[in-house]
């Protein structure tokens, strides 16, 4: 059992932090029993002892600017007061298909005290915040950026997140292209005054797609000033290209300040049609990147792809991964339609049984593995692939039914975008 390969004490000695220890006099407990650890969500002064440890393992971000964050709270572990887990979760409607959205909670800067790791302690709090927002959010959620060969992938697969979205980042060249007609705002202010023009053209050229943020009014607003973007800050340019006066693409890019020789684009789309804006806007963009490095994460279902690709110097494999846990799968199937209809059937899966919108004795059962069943709900897998592949078996359907459940589950195609990345 994990349990017993576990020391029954936990000793908080000197430890090895990446900043300086802070205001707390944690080096000298010792010997303290796992048990008296306390996990809760951070209220009030919870928030503080959380931001604490938080702040020794990730760059920084202040009580204030925690506060100021839309839809930001955290979990914390705490041991005689003083923190020795930090999970914090920033809310947001995320967009699983053009026209369906979930709740998600997304996981970043989880850390433990470095004299508990491999206790269980991380894994507890991430119990407790599953637990603790069931009824709030759908799903957790988490980014990646080291992949899957990282102690983080690792420790994300064990509490249950499944794969998915697998994006790259593209490593671009210089190229001669001529120079277009393109329009530089470099002030944040003057960017987030143009959000209305980006999400309009963002929306014709991936709203066909999930797997992103919903671009609801004042997205940019809250997307540049994320809890990542306080912690890591950058300085944000906007390219746009125009015809006669209409914007017909954009390029975000920005450059951190604590990694300044990388300018990342951060988003990119045009008018639909309007691939040929992507060459004039790298061309602007290699004109700001003085002696940078210009990368472009982004995932296979980019429509921009075959426009980029002549600018590629190299593409990573496989980073970032985006992962996730559906924490009330049977409230989210009861919401799976078919025109009005809403199917009734039962679920076999390893963890136990699951009732659809109260079916009966001659209800068809699907059976799954756990992991095809999160996927399914996450509309990374449809029903038909999942059946067609024995990832699925479907038992007892009447006329008709296996072809509702289908139409009822389809996959659909995600994209990444740097912004959000959090
Ligand atoms: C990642 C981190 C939060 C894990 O917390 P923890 O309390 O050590 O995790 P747990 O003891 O609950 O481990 C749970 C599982 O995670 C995986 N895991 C944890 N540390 C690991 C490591 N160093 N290498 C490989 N797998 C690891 C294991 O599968 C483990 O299960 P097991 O003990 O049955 O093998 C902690 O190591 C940490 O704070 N790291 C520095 C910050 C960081 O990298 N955070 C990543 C998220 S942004």
């Amino acid at each position: 059992m994990a349990g017993q390969r576990r020391p029954p004490t936990l000793t908080i000695a000197k430890t090895t932090t990446i900043l300086p220890p802070v205001s707390t006099d944690e080096n000298t407990l010792e010997n303290i029993a796992l048990n008296k650890i306390r996990y809760r969500e951070a209220r009030g002064r919870d928030i503080d002892r959380m931001l604490d440890l938080r702040n020794r393992i990730f760059p920084p971000i202040t009580r204030k600017q925690f506060d100021s964050v839309e839809g930001l709270t955290a979990c914390v572990g705490l041991l005689d007061g003083i923190a020795v887990a930090a999970l914090p979760l920033a809310i947001r409607e995320f967009q699983l298909g053009p026209s369906e959205t979930c709740r998600a909670a997304f996981l970043h800067a989880v850390g433990t005290h470095s004299g508990c790791r491999g206790m269980g302690v991380g894994s507890a709090l991430t119990q407790v915040a599953a637990k603790t927002l069931r009824g709030r959010v759908d799903a957790l959620m988490v980014f990646r950026t080291g992949g899957e060969r990282t102690a983080g992938y690792a420790f994300y697969k064990k509490a249950g997140f499944q794969d998915l979205m697998f994006a790259t980042i593209l490593r671009l060249r210089r190229r001669r292209v001529a120079q277009g007609n393109v329009t530089i705002t470099s002030d944040e202010q003057a960017i987030l005054a143009r959000g209305n023009v980006l999400r309009d053209i963002f929306i014709k050229a991936h709203g066909s797609m999930g797997g992103y943020w919903a671009r609801t009014p004042g997205f940019y607003e809250r997307a540049l000033r994320s809890s990542y973007f306080f912690s890591r800050p950058h300085d944000f340019l906007l390219l746009e290209t125009r015809t006669r006066g209409r914007t017909t693409g954009y390029a975000l890019l920005g450059r951190d300040r604590i990694l300044p020789d990388t300018l990342k684009i951060l988003e990119m789309a045009t008018q639909p049609g309007g691939e040929d804006a992507v060459d004039t806007l790298l061309e602007a963009a290699w004109r700001h990147a003085g002696q940078s490095k210009v990368v472009f994460p982004t995932s296979a279902a980019s429509p921009l792809r075959s426009a980029v690709l002549p600018w590629v110097k190299e593409e990573s494999v496989r980073s970032p991964v985006l992962l996730g846990m559906m924490l009330n799968p049977t409230a989210r199937a009861a919401r799976l339609t078919v025109g009005p209809r809403k199917p009734s059937f039962k679920i076999w899966a390893p963890s136990g049984d699951l009732s659809v919108n109260k079916p009966t004795k001659t209800s068809p059962t699907l059976g799954l593995r756990d992991d095809a069943l999160q996927r399914l709900f996450f509309r990374r897998l449809s029903l038909r692939h999942a059946l067609a592949n024995e990832a699925a078996t479907l038992h007892g359907t009447k006329e008709n039914e296996a072809a509702t459940l289908d139409a009822a589950m389809p996959s659909q195609t995600w994209i990444y975008h740097a912004l959000d990345y959090l």
